[in-house]
C-alpha cells in the first residue's frame, strides 16, 4: 500500500502499560501506516500539555487501561475544535496474531479494522470553497462583511421606522422633553439590537443551510473566552450607562419651580376632582394655565388609582391613606390643548371610564375660567347640588336622565318606595338620602352591590350635602 506524503500521521499514544504502545506500533506497521509515534503519556492532564506540544493527528487511547478514564476522555476531546481526533482501541493478542477493536463514535468489531485504518488515512474531508481563488479566511471575512453590511441597513431601516412612526402621543409638556430623548435613544438600541440577533440568525439559516448529500456533524465549538468578555462587559457597560441617564431624566422632571400653582388632585371609584387652593375652585376638570409649572398633589378617597396624561408622559400613583400618603407630581404644560386624565391603575369595574377632561389655556383664557368659577356660586340649593354631585364623583355611578349605572339613578328616585336587600320596603326620604351619602353600607337597594367609597362624602359640608338632597329631590318633580 502506497500513500501520499501527506499521509503521515502524527499518533499520540494514550496508555499505562508500554506494552500497548508497541503493540500499537507493530499493528499500525503490520497494516502499512505510515505514522509517527509523538508522545505517551497516561492522564488527561498529560494528554493536553502532549497535544500543545505536538499537535498530533489523533490520540488512541487504550481501551483496557483503568488507569486512564475514558469517560473524561471523549468528554474532553471528541469533537473538541482542535480537530483532533480521539479513539478507544481495545488490543487483544488473537488466534491469528494482534486484533485490535476500534471504538470510534461508532463501536466497530474486530473484522472492520481495515476499513478505519483506510479511512484514518484518508486526508479529512474539507467543505467545498466556492470559487476557485478564494481561500476559507477570505471566504470567512466575506461572511462577516457581508453580515455587518445587513446589519447596519436593518438598523437603519429600523430605527428610521420606530422614531417616524409616531409611536408616542403628542408632546406636551416640559417634563416630556427628556423622557422622549431617552426613548428615541431606545428605539434606536431596540432597531440594532434586534439587527444584530436576527440578521446573524437568518444568514446562518439560509447561508450555511445543510445541502443535499452532506451527512456530517456540524462545527464543534466549545466556548469562547474573547466574545463571553465582550459580551459581558458591553451590556453592563450599557446598562449602568442607562441607569445614570435614567436617574438624570428622572431628577429633571421633578425640578423645582418655586412659583408653581398647586392643584389638589382627588381620586375616587371612579372620578377626578381637582381643588385649586389658591383660586378656591373645586372642578371636575382640571384647566391648567400653558408655561406654568403645576404641583399636584395627589390622594385617593378608596383603592389606589393613577394619574396619567399620556401627553405630558409623567405619571404617579393616586394612594389612600391620608396626608402621609399623598404624592406629588410636576407638569408644566406647553402646548394650549385639551387633553384627557386616564387612570392607570386598575381600581375596580368602571377603571376604564376613570377619565376626566385636561384643559391647557394660554394665561389670559385661564384668568377667565377663574373668575368664571369663582362667581358661579349659584343663589338656588339645587343647582348648587347638581355642581357637587359632578365635583365629588356622585354622577360616575349615579345618572340623572335614568340610565342604568352601578348605583341607583337618581331621576324620579325620590318619594319612591324602594325594596332594600333583605326585602323590606322603604320610602326614599331626606333622611334616607343623608344616610346613604354620609354611611353608604346602611341601606342598599335591592339588585345594586354597595361599591359606594364609605368616605365619599368626608370632603363634603353638611350644607353641600343639604344642596345635593335638593338636587336629587328637583330630578324627581
Ligand atoms: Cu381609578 Cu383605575
Amino acid at each position: 500500500m502506497t500513500l501520499p506524503e501527506s499521509s503521515l500521521q502524527r499518533v499520540l499514544i494514550v496508555s499505562s502499560h508500554p506494552l500497548f504502545g508497541e503493540g500499537l506500533r507493530s499493528l499500525l506497521r503490520e497494516r502499512q501506516v505510515d505514522f509517527e509515534v509523538v508522545g505517551l503519556v497516561n492522564s488527561v492532564e498529560t494528554a493536553i500539555q502532549a497535544l500543545e506540544a505536538h499537535r498530533p493527528d489523533v490520540v488512541i487511547v487504550d481501551y483496557d487501561d483503568e488507569k486512564v478514564n475514558r469517560e473524561e476522555f471523549m468528554a474532553r476531546f471528541v469533537g473538541s475544535e482542535g480537530q483532533v481526533r480521539v479513539v478507544l482501541l481495545s488490543l487483544k493478542e488473537g488466534q491469528e496474531g494482534r486484533e485490535a477493536v476500534v471504538y470510534d463514535r461508532r463501536t466497530m468489531a474486530a473484522w472492520q479494522i481495515e476499513e478505519w485504518l483506510e479511512g484514518w488515512t484518508q486526508p479529512a474531508p474539507t467543505p467545498p470553497i466556492p470559487g476557485p481563488q478564494s481561500t476559507p479566511r477570505r471566504t470567512e471575512m466575506r461572511h462577516w462583511i457581508i453580515a455587518g453590511l445587513l446589519v447596519i441597513i436593518v438598523t437603519a431601516g429600523l430605527g428610521f421606522g420606530l422614531t417616524n412612526a409616531r409611536l408616542l402621543p403628542e408632546q406636551a409638556s416640559a417634563q416630556a422633553v427628556p423622557i422622549d430623548q431617552l426613548f428615541g435613544f431606545h428605539f434606536w438600541a431596540i432597531a440594532f439590537l434586534f439587527a444584530l440577533i436576527v440578521v446573524f440568525m437568518v444568514y446562518s439559516v439560509v447561508v450555511f443551510r445543510r445541502r443535499d448529500g452532506d451527512t456530517g456533524d456540524g462545527h464543534y465549538t466549545r466556548g469562547n473566552y474573547r466574545l463571553e468578555v465582550v459580551w459581558t462587559v458591553l451590556p453592563l457597560m450599557a446598562v449602568l450607562g442607562l441607569s445614570f441617564w435614567g436617574a438624570d431624566v428622572l431628577a429633571e422632571t421633578r425640578r423645582v419651580d418655586p412659583s408653581a400653582m398647586p392643584v389638589n388632585v382627588i381620586a375616587a371609584q371612579w372620578s377626578w376632582r381637582f381643588e385649586y387652593p389658591d383660586q378656591e375652585i373645586v372642578s371636575t376638570e382640571l384647566v391648567l394655565p400653558v408655561n406654568r409649572q403645576v404641583l399636584l398633589t395627589l390622594s385617593s378617597q378608596d383603592v389606589i388609582h393613577s394619574f396619567w396624561v399620556p401627553e405630558f408622559r409623567v405619571k404617579q400613583d393616586a394612594l389612600p391613606g391620608g396626608k402621609d400618603m399623598e404624592r406629588e407630581l410636576r407638569v408644566t404644560p406647553t402646548e394650549i390643548g385639551d387633553y384627557k386624565i386616564r387612570c392607570a391603575e386598575l381600581c375596580g369595574r368602571l377603571h376604564s371610564e376613570m377619565l376626566a377632561p385636561v384643559s391647557v389655556r394660554s394665561e389670559a383664557d385661564f384668568d377667565a375660567w377663574v373668575a368664571e368659577n369663582a362667581a358661579a356660586i349659584s343663589d338656588v340649593p339645587s343647582e348648587r347640588g347638581a355642581v357637587w354631585s359632578q365635583q365629588f364623583g356622585c354622577v360616575a355611578c349615579h345618572s340623572a336622565d335614568g340610565s342604568p349605572g352601578v348605583g341607583p339613578t337618581w331621576l324620579g328616585v325620590f318619594g319612591e318606595q324602594e325594596i332594600l336587600e333583605d326585602g323590606s320596603s322603604l320610602l326614599i326620604d331626606e333622611a334616607y338620602l343623608r344616610e346613604s351619602i354620609r354611611n353608604p353600607a346602611a341601606k342598599i337597594v335591592q339588585g345594586f352591590q354597595n361599591v359606594m367609597p364609605a368616605n365619599i362624602a368626608e370632603g363634603m359640608t353638611d350644607e353641600q350635602v343639604e344642596d345635593v338632597i335638593e338636587y336629587i329631590k328637583s330630578l324627581s318633580e
